[in-house]
């Protein structure tokens, strides 16, 4: 049979993330049986300019429902959107962003939007019979380095760590795989010292499967993971990175961040970064500084000399990727597809990376699904870098499962990322 690639209907639905928080699920169906399914991902340390997540209010869950958005994918985007090739993905996102008619997709909520445009991208890949790594890019070939995230604080973690995650990167394996085989050496190593420190009901992990054990103080999180590091053998092969989240620890009132029981100037902050660098191997650092110090992430770019990467410092937007990576303020995205709203426009931000000299880091949220959305789509902007969890949850486990999938069928033409995470060719 010829396929018309049109879209023929859409379902949507309710389901649940890895909090137990509701989330949108949108079904993009083709030529009236082939399916593209997509679950939406939902941060807790969101940025200011985040495109915005439609949420019910009331009483049901929090507040959390998102039963409005589900009714807007299937009341207002459905019809709009049917009839249309799927493989137009460019057309459906600016159809999308037009029918919602507002800056951050207030109106029907990112959250309906974006289920709508990752599920047509993998109902065209599934028609067309690619993966969906090779349906975004036939020149996909670049397996990325995990960032490891195995101690969690900020919002993330029930303890009084004021930075949100501290990661290693395995830049010394040869393949994805071995770099799995590394983080889960060091990973055991870890749960042994923490349960020794500071007792077994401290080895209990944060949202995103790292320890959260009762810490205040970064030094200490960071020596905890280098000894679980020494011990597993595999030092040469590790470098740290660090998600400070600045955004959270800043007081616009007295422009001062709080760190330890510190106020701090963006200066005295830059600092304290300085002196971590000469004890530790970091090698990235992911807002060092609040989403508008401009300043701070300026000299942080040009003084620190590592890979600086904005999260909620460029929300994933082209536009404010452009402005101020003319400033020279970051040197790396943080790429999250919700951030912005839309497959294309995620796309167009890393290109707007790509074309600053920037790396690309894709990330999860922290609320993520079973859902592996992300493992082909780093592979498909061959970007190099990838930061979704530790590998003990099973909404994190899924990501790097299906990376091992694409390492094993891209074969000898897989190249993994490894010491040159931020600029892979
Ligand atoms: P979030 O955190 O998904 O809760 O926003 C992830 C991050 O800050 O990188
Ligand atoms: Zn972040």
């Amino acid at each position: 049979m010829v396929l018309s690639l049109k879209i023929t209907d859409l379902a949507a639905r309710e389901i649940l993330d890895c909090r137990g928080n509701p989330t949108v699920q949108v079904d993009v169906i083709v030529d009236n049986d082939i399916l593209g399914r997509a679950d939406v991902p939902a941060g807790r340390s969101t940025g200011a300019n985040e495109a915005h997540e439609l949420r019910d209010g009331g009483e049901r869950f929090q507040g959390m429902g998102v039963t409005k958005a589900v009714e807007n994918v299937l009341k207002e985007i459905k019809p709009a959107v049917v009839g249309m090739k799927v493989t137009e993905q460019r057309a459906l996102d600016q159809r999308l962003i037009a029918l919602d008619g507002t800056p951050n997709k207030s109106r029907l909520g990112a959250n309906a939007i974006l289920g709508v445009s990752l599920a047509a991208a993998r109902a065209a890949a599934t028609a067309l019979k690619t993966p969906l790594y090779k349906y975004v890019n036939l020149n996909a070939h670049v397996l990325p380095v995990p960032l490891l995230n195995y101690i969690n604080g900020g919002e993330h973690a029930s303890n009084d760590l004021e930075f949100q995650e501290f990661c290693i990167f395995p830049v010394g394996a040869q393949t994805f795989k071995e770099a799995l085989e590394i983080g889960s050496a060091v990973y055991e190593e870890l749960r042994a010292i923490i349960i020794d420190k500071y007792g077994k009901i401290a080895a209990n992990v944060g949202d995103e499967g790292g320890f959260a054990p009762p810490i205040v103080k970064v030094r200490e999180a960071l020596d905890n993971l280098v000894l679980a590091v020494k011990r597993s053998g595999f030092e040469e092969k590790i470098v740290y990175g660090l998600d400070c989240a600045a955004t959270h620890i800043y007081d616009p009132e007295t422009n001062k961040y709080t760190l330890e029981g510190e106020e701090l100037s963006t200066d005295e902050l830059l600092g304290f970064y300085k002196e971590l660098l000469k004890t530790y191997p970091i090698a990235s650092m992911e807002d060092p500084f609040s989403e508008d110090d401009i300043d701070g992430f300026v000299k942080g770019t040009q003084e620190l000399g590592i890979q600086i990467v904005g999260d909620d410092f460029f929300c994933t937007d082209p536009d404010r990727i452009r402005e101020r990576a003319k400033l020279g303020a970051g040197n790396a995205l943080l790429w999250k597809v919700n951030q912005i709203g839309t497959l294309s426009e995620a796309l167009d931000a890393a290109e707007m990376a790509y074309r600053n000299n920037m790396g690309v880091m894709v990330s999860e949220r922290s609320g993520e699904t079973e859902d592996p959305m992300i493992a082909d789509l780093v592979v498909g902007i061959n970007a190099g870098q990838i930061k979704t969890g530790a590998q003990v949850r099973s909404e994190r486990v899924a990501k790097y499962n299906r990376l091992l999938q694409i390492e094993e069928e891209l074969g000898d033409t897989a190249v993994y990322a490894g010491q040159n995470f931020k600029i892979p060719f």
